[in-house]
């Protein structure tokens, strides 16, 4: 059975000391929760990785970074590798968020690169992929979609994808308040699997988590989260606000 996965997204919110306050808060709004098959991750800033590794230690939040470098080490200023973050007790790292794509021109090659790098030190990637408002508009938004994942990981291997969760995130949903009806996630979720089905095969097709992002808040995560193909969500705005947030994970 794939995992329920939900992961918040802190972008650059947050410093060590706000860092360490709100993963108290959550741990006690997630006291009494049953994790079975559900995953609970959190992406700080790099900077309170090691602190948040270190809160989360005795409970089933699992700590992930916003990006990371393919380069194994060396002269690249201001850039962090996998080794660092393994160091650290890291390892999950999203790649491809369509913030680290518009503001900081990551393309998909680059993707691709850092995908491969990540697995290469076993870490699961939350791949981030998804077409901008144009491309809904103009019925394009399937081409899109099927075109990032051919970019950046249809030359993996089929096991790679046993650490790959997907994150589909229309562009024009992030931190917008608009999100994709549960209904318009459904269906390209499901759109989603065909094409890796046809790709690798039916089993790896139903084993990967695909995430829906893009404005889930506590009042609409249920519907979302009820679809077939949805398996949870990665949540930004509303991952900051530690009751916010912990509803959204009982909604899964
Ligand atoms: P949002 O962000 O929930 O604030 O729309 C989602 C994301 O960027 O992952």
């Amino acid at each position: 059975m794939r995992k329920k996965i939900v992961a918040g997204n802190w972008k650059m919110n947050m410093t060590l000391e706000q860092s360490l306050a709100l993963i108290k808060e959550l741990k006690e709004e997630l006291q009494d929760y049953q994790y079975n098959n559900t995953r609970v991750i959190l992406a700080p800033s790099f900077v309170s990785l090691s602190a948040a590794v270190n809160e989360t230690s005795k409970v089933n939040i699992e700590i992930a970074a916003q990006n990371m470098s393919q380069e194994e080490r060396g002269a690249f200023t201001g850039e962090v590798s996998a080794e660092m973050l393994a160091a650290v007790g890291v390892d999950i790292v999203i790649i491809g968020h369509s913030e680290r794509r518009t503001y900081f021109q990551e393309i998909d090659a680059g993707l691709k690169a850092k995908t491969k790098a990540a697995l290469a030190n076993n870490f699961d990637v939350i791949f981030c992929f998804g077409e901008q408002l144009e491309d809904r508009e103009n019925k394009k938004h399937f081409e899109v979609v099927e075109q990032q994942l051919k970019n950046a990981l249809f030359e993996l291997e089929a096991e790679d994808f046993g650490n790959i969760i997907l994150a589909y995130e229309p562009v024009w949903a992030i931190g917008t308040g608009k999100t994709a009806s549960a209904d318009e996630a459904q269906e390209m979720h499901a759109f989603i699997r065909s094409i890796l089905a046809k790709q690798y095969n039916e089993t790896l097709a139903n084993s990967v988590s695909i995430l829906y992002g893009g404005s889930v808040k506590p009042n609409n995560a249920a519907e979302i989260f009820s679809k077939s193909d949805v398996d949870g969500g990665l949540i930004g705005g509303a991952s900051l606000k530690a009751k916010d947030f912990s509803e959204i994970v009982k909604a899964i």
